[in-house]
Formats: C-alpha cells, sequence, structure tokens
C-alpha cells in the first residue's frame, strides 16, 4: 500500500473525551501514538496522555518534519530521535516507545539512541518513504508525489531491521511491516521481535486477527513450544567460519 493521508487525529483533547473511553469499555490494552512537529509538542502529548486513564503506554512517531531543523525528520537525524524520547521520557512515567522509521542507512544507531535516551522499548518499521507514477499521464499517482510504502513489500527488509536492532539494544523491540499471515509473525519474532503489530492486512481482510493468533498457536504446539518469548530471537545464523555475522552485500 502507498498511503500519503498524513496525520489526522482529531487532537489529544477529543480523543481523550471521545475515542479513550469505548476503548476503556471493551478493556483494551491502549497504546497511544503520538506525533509533533516540535519536542515541546511532543513532551505536552505525554504530559497530557498521562493523566488519561486507560492509557497503558505511549508510542512516539517519530517519522514527522522537526521545524525548527528545516523539516528533517525527527527519526532521520540521530540527536532529533534522542531528544524527542528524551523530552518525553521526562514528561511521563507511562512507558515509551519510540518507533523507528526505516528510512536510514544504519537503523540500529537509532534503536541505541531510543534505549539510551530512556526509552522502554521500541517499535520498528515505520513506512518507507516511495513514489509511483501513471504511465499514461507521467504524473505521480499520489498528489501529495511521495507517500508511505507499507505491506508484503516491505516485509523482508523489516525483517533485516528487526535482527540487527535485536543484536544493538536489551530493550523490547516491537516488529511490523507486511505480516498477512501467522508464518510472518512467527518470522518477526524469530528475528527478535517481542510483539508485532499488523497495519496494512487489516485493509485486506479486518478479521485477521483471530486467524493469526489461532496460527501462531498452532506453530507454537508444533514445535513444542509453550511461549511466544521461546522462540523471539532464535533465529539460526549458519557459521560461515571466515564470518560470524551476516555481512552487508553489494548489489
Ligand atoms: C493507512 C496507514 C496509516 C498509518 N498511520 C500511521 C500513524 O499515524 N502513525 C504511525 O506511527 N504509523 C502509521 N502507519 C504505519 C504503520 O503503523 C506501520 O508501521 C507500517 O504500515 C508497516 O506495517 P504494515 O505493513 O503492517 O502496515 C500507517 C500506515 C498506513 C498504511
Amino acid at each position: 500500500m502507498l498511503n500519503a493521508i498524513g496525520l489526522q487525529g482529531i487532537g489529544v483533547r477529543r480523543f481523550i473525551d471521545e475515542r479513550l473511553p469505548p476503548l476503556r469499555d471493551q478493556r483494551a490494552v491502549v497504546i497511544v501514538n503520538i506525533c509533533g512537529t516540535t519536542v515541546h509538542e511532543y513532551a505536552e502529548l505525554a504530559r497530557i496522555l498521562s493523566d488519561a486513564p486507560g492509557v497503558a503506554a505511549l508510542e512516539l512517531n517519530i517519522s514527522c518534519p522537526n521545524i525548527k531543523e528545516g523539516g528533517i525528520t525527527f527519526g532521520c537525524s540521530l540527536q532529533g530521535a534522542h531528544d524527542v524520547v528524551a523530552a518525553v521520557r521526562r514528561a511521563t512515567p507511562l512507558p515509551v516507545i519510540p518507533k523507528l522509521t526505516p528510512n536510514v542507512t544504519d537503523v540500529a544507531s537509532f534503536a541505541r539512541a531510543a534505549e539510551e535516551a530512556g526509552a522502554d522499548a521500541v517499535s520498528l518499521v515505520n513506512t518507507f518513504l516511495a513514489m509511483a507514477i501513471d504511465v499514461e499521464t507521467r504524473r505521480p499517482r499520489l498528489s501529495n508525489v511521495f507517500g508511505g510504502l507499507s505491506g508484503p513489500a516491505i516485509r523482508p527488509i523489516a525483517v533485516r531491521m528487526v535482527y540487527e536492532c535485536r543484536q544493538a539494544v536489551r530493550i523490547p523491540i516491537m516488529g511490523m511491516g507486511g505480516i498477512m499471515t501467522a508464518d510472518d509473525v512467527v518470522e518477526f519474532l524469530i528475528a527478535g521481535a517481542d510483539a508485532v503489530q499488523v497495519g496494512t492486512a487489516n485493509f485486506v481482510d479486518p478479521f485477521i486477527w483471530p486467524k493469526l493468533l489461532d496460527g501462531l498457536t498452532a506453530y507454537l504446539a508444533r514445535h513444542g513450544h509453550g511461549a511466544v518469548r521461546d522462540i523471539v530471537g532464535t533465529v539460526e545464523i549458519p557459521d560461515r567460519s571466515a564470518t560470524t555475522a551476516p555481512q552487508r552485500i553489494s548489489t
């Protein structure tokens, strides 16, 4: 999926008044994804949400432009990512989960920066910056020109990034990017994710969750595991005498 829907939040006050109560009534565990265009905005949102009953954790969408730094995305600058996480850390007692952008060369260094700034976990990946052109009209398919790519096309890259972050940090990782089946869930867990998220697949099948859960349960039973944590980070990298870790290859 290539989307450029923007961030159409209804505002934090209306979110607390209108959206949170029904979620609370369902006894859902609510992780609120927040974004801002200044460090102060992130911290302010964190402060306000900390007082709202029923918020379990905050996920920081750091794929937003930093207006004080000429619009460079917070999550594409180690300093920007560190500053946002540190400010939110100071502003809230809630668990803080920065969501890393894949649009960087070395995502593991961003996971490390987040951990150093006090993050309780990291989630990854957000969408990949992408573009599509209608060849008949020669115009970009999106009026925004660029959009965010998600879904199965990005999964192998997301899995690689989760694996790289697992080697870099000790905090839990929430993995995502193109999960469509229970095997995809298992792949992320084996790569090193402690939990997963599913986005795009909900547009294809809004009832995908029970199928993923049933498939995951069946996988664990088939392989004699009692809990998800038994398979987290259990990827077996073949021992290739000369190299101990997968090498970046030139393409
Ligand atoms: C329509 C759409 C809206 C999204 N909105 C947000 C958002 O508001 N905040 C955010 O951090 N990520 C957002 N994402 C990114 C997803 O949460 C997810 O990181 C990404 O799409 C990769 O997972 P997936 O392939 O399972 O969708 C959005 C993705 C899509 C497709």
